[in-house]
């Protein structure tokens, strides 16, 4: 049985990261896979010093906090999903805090082109990211897709799915009916035929959240 993990970026509970995310779960639940979501919140995750002392040991000298373990569930999954909040063109702070103590998991060499990191653990070998933003347009999510593909490539691993899901700026948007998003829309002055419009959008999220879950289950 394949195991999955799902790391959740947004603070806001119910927001649109953590129903699409838990869209993913089912998917993934619905084709055999074991699937744990965590929510980067509610970890305590020290912010990373610089020290770089895991380049001698090979793991991260900072204790007391949710890393280790965290680190040893992650690197025992077959694939993982990152779903984050653009948060002014990037994830959200507590999503990078969690990143950055990867870190610790790379041996990175120099060389005259450029850093070759190397996985010092078994990573996920699927991953598949979502990022949700407020903006009708993707570019505000570029770099972050942009980052996790190299993330990909670092832990030579393969993308299964990816996707930004635009024009969601309030909470529980993406799960709204029909009816909720026609009653909203009108109270902020935006036309039924709008709301109609986003609607479809975001049942195509929600569907494309569900087939990624799948594809990240599957061997
Ligand atoms: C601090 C902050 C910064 C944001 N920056 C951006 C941004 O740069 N571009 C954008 O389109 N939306 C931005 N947003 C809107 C969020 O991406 C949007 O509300 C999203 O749905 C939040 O996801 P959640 O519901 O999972 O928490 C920002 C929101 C916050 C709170």
């Amino acid at each position: 049985m394949s195991r999955v993990i799902i790391v959740i970026g947004s603070p806001r509970a119910e927001g649109n990261s953590d129903i699409l995310g838990r869209r993913l779960a089912r998917g993934a639940r619905d084709a055999g896979a074991e699937v744990e979501i965590v929510y980067a919140a509610d970890l305590n995750i020290k912010h990373c010093t610089g020290c770089l002392r895991c380049n001698l040991v090979e793991k991260c000298v900072l204790r007391n906090d949710d890393w280790a373990a965290f680190a040893e569930k992650f690197t025992a999954c077959d694939a993982a999903a990152f779903v984050t909040p653009i948060y002014f063109h990037w994830m959200t702070s507590h999503l990078k805090a969690l990143i950055d103590r990867f870190r610790s998991l790379m041996r990175v060499q120099i060389r005259p082109d450029g850093l070759v990191h190397t996985p010092t653990s078994k990573m996920p070998r699927r991953c598949a990211y979502i990022s949700v933003l407020g903006s009708p347009r993707e570019d505000d999510a570029l770099p972050v897709m942009r980052f996790f593909r190299y993330v990909t490539e670092m832990w030579r691993g393969e993308v299964v799915g990816e996707m930004i899901a635009a024009k969601l700026a309030l909470r529980k948007q993406v799960g709204m009916s029909g009816e909720e998003l026609a009653g909203m829309f009108a109270k902020m002055g935006l036309g039924a035929d709008l709301a109609k419009s986003y609607h479809e959008t975001y049942q195509d999220y929600l569907r494309r959240a569900y087939e990624m879950g799948r594809a990240l289950a599957v061997d």
